[in-house]
């Protein structure tokens, strides 16, 4: 698919979302003037990050993870050696949900299709979950469910999966909010993240 393609059908995405007027989150973005986050990066990335929904800083920037777990991205990916230019990061929810709450089923059965289109347009070579929400969608999606564990027991891990477009690899990681407070995560954070040097 070529680049302008590409584009297109991400506006497609973006312009649907603006106007997803069926979602629960809807009105709340638009009583406190947030804005969607579709997501950011190349879209020929061989790595595809899925996180799972805007905070408080993306939805007033509308970029994914820029705020303080986004640093701790920022600094997973640099020790790394990965470029955030070089890669894709996207949520499940594209919108914030109210006070940060985890998300609920039927949000994510509205926003998963979007996410779903945003794969088959990037067509990454691995896709890195962030957290135990993405785990569990991208794992469900392609059909491992019966390996699903315990984020403690599958964080670091990666899976073979086949994609529409091909085959694709799923490395489990923790979400990086999860090492605001706590250093030893970060410490076992920095160690999976560095699983992905092997696909760059
Ligand atoms: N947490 C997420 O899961 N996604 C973001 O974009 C920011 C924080």
């Amino acid at each position: 698919m070529g680049d302008e393609n590409k584009k297109e059908l991400m506006k497609q995405i973006r312009d649907e979302v603006l106007n997803l007027t069926t979602s629960p989150l809807y009105e709340y973005r638009k009583e406190n003037h947030y804005f969607p986050v579709i997501g950011e990066g190349s879209h020929n990335a061989k790595i595809m990050f899925i996180g799972e929904a805007p905070g408080l800083n993306e939805a007033k920037t509308g970029r994914p993870f820029c705020g303080s777990a986004g640093k701790i991205l920022d600094e997973l990916l640099e020790n790394a050696g990965i470029k955030r230019e070089d890669i894709y990061i996207g949520n499940i929810l594209k919108d914030r949900p109210q006070q940060n709450r985890d998300p609920l089923p039927d949000e994510v059965k509205i926003y998963g299709p979007f996410l779903d289109r945003q794969i088959n347009i990037i067509q990454p070579k691995v896709i890195a979950t962030l957290g135990r929400y993405s785990m569990d969608y991208i794992m469900r999606k392609f059909g491992l469910e019966s390996e699903l564990l315990p984020i403690g027991q599958m964080h670091g891990k990666v899976f073979d999966a086949k994609a529409k477009y091909g085959d694709v690899k799923i490395a489990v990681l923790y979400h990086p909010a999860v090492a605001i407070y706590n250093n030893k995560t970060k410490d076992t954070l920095k160690e999976d993240f560095l699983i992905l040097k092997n696909f760059i």
